[in-house]
């Protein structure tokens, strides 16, 4: 078992220092490298629990829609697709666990130019790259895996929902519908509606959700699920980090209006033009690579500022709002540090997802990485 845990660790210490060299390859051998090992890896990692275990600092604890969070900082949607992971992230010290995304049918994801789930790291700007295509078990498989984790003090667990794609609307709802039923049977704690993945086509990146068909089934899931709940199960919407700002009230008063609990902002962009002027000169090369011939999701340091700027933003219009329920901001993107979740949380954000710093922080301190933020919190 001590050979295993170092095994994970040190694997990702030694992919730290030799990562610089490959990424410096063609672009199609990084990609290929990183989208298959990343997956042996995650199977590894999430299923080690020898390593010596991270309690949050008491003053971190709250209470959100009457459910306890021992912490403000877990895992972005994504990390667990199948629901496997709990008691290594309890034990590491997050404050939540956070399983799928799924949907209605299972989804073996996005392939191309042979390579499976394509993904690449950019070292030196500290973000990455993906078109998973939003690959999963299907609702069913993995509400089932969350009923029988034995839940922890101050650990919830939520379940990440999206739409299928490539059936009609009608077949959408009933697939989302289906799976909010599922997860509340399954007893989790809280469930995220992703409303924003960018690569499954249909998705809308949201430049016009007020008047879109997500707008609608916002309505319909509100009717059918969040009007109808016995039992308390908050539902947070995750949109995309390239969420208009001037839209985020509007959207906050859609949310409130039909029920939702929280909003997410949010999830991966496809601004590569935009984010393009950021990215180091020695990740150039494979990102114009990786954008022109996947597209995909950007993630990591890159949209630190933009997720903070509209989380920041969403939590003051909702404070001016003296709002006789509770609805939280949970802030994602390029969340890597203290920093980070100190400024947040004084400008009312209450709830943060980290999904590419959390690797690269585990790179640096292992399964003690929720330890280390936790020394200058
Ligand atoms: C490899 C990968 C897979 C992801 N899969 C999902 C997913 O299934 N559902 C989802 O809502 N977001 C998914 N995301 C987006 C993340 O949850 C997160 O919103 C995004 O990466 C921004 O956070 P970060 O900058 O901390 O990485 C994925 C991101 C990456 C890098």
């Amino acid at each position: 078992m001590e050979l295993k845990l170092n095994f994970i660790e040190f694997a990702a210490r030694f992919d730290k220092i030799i990562r610089k060299q490959i990424l410096k390859l063609h672009p199609t051998v990084p990609i290929f490298l990183y989208s298959y090992s990343r997956k042996l890896f995650l199977k590894a990692f999430e299923t080690n629990l020898n390593f010596e275990q991270t309690t949050p600092p008491e003053h971190l604890r709250q209470t959100l829609w009457d459910i306890e969070f021992r912490s403000p900082i877990f895992n972005a949607a994504g990390m667990f697709k199948k629901g496997a992971g709990y008691e290594t992230v309890y034990k590491q010290g997050a404050g939540a666990f956070l399983a799928g995304t799924t949907t209605s049918k299972p989804r073996s994801g996005n392939i191309k130019k042979g390579i499976l789930h394509p993904f690449i790291p950019y070292a030196e700007t500290e973000s990455a790259s993906n078109w998973m295509g939003l690959p999963n078990e299907g609702h069913s498989t993995v509400a089932k895996r969350l009923s029988r984790i034995e839940k922890q003090k101050g650990c919830p667990i939520g379940a990440s929902i999206a739409a299928d794609v490539g059936v009609n609307e009608t077949e959408i709802i009933a697939g989302i519908l289906e799976g909010f039923e599922l997860y509340d049977r399954a007893g989790v704690d809280f469930i995220e509606l992703n409303e924003s993945c960018p690569n499954v086509a249909h998705h809308s990146t949201t430049q016009n959700i007020i008047d879109s068909d997500i707008s609608s089934r916002l309505a319909i899931i509100s009717e059918k699920f969040l009007k109808k709940r016995k039992r308390n199960l908050p539902v947070i919407v995750k949109f995309s980090n390239d969420i208009e700002i001037e839209t985020i009230p509007s959207l906050i008063d859609l949310l409130i209006e039909l029920g939702y609990d929280g909003i997410n902002i949010g999830n991966t962009s496809t601004k590569y033009d935009y984010y393009r002027q950021f990215v180091s000169s020695d990740d150039i090369k494979n990102y114009d690579y990786f954008t022109a011939t996947f597209d995909g999701g950007l993630s990591g340091k890159l949209l630190r500022a933009n997720s903070f700027e509209k989380s920041k933003y969403a939590a003051e219009y909702i404070s001016r709002k003296n709002l006789s329920k509770e609805f939280y901001v949970v802030r994602t993107g390029g969340v890597s540090s203290a920093i980070d979740i100190i400024q947040s949380q004084q400008s009312g954000v209450n709830l943060l997802q980290w999904f590419s710093a959390y690797f690269e922080n585990f790179s640096k301190y292992g399964y003690s990485l929720y330890a280390e933020l936790y020394r200058w919190l």
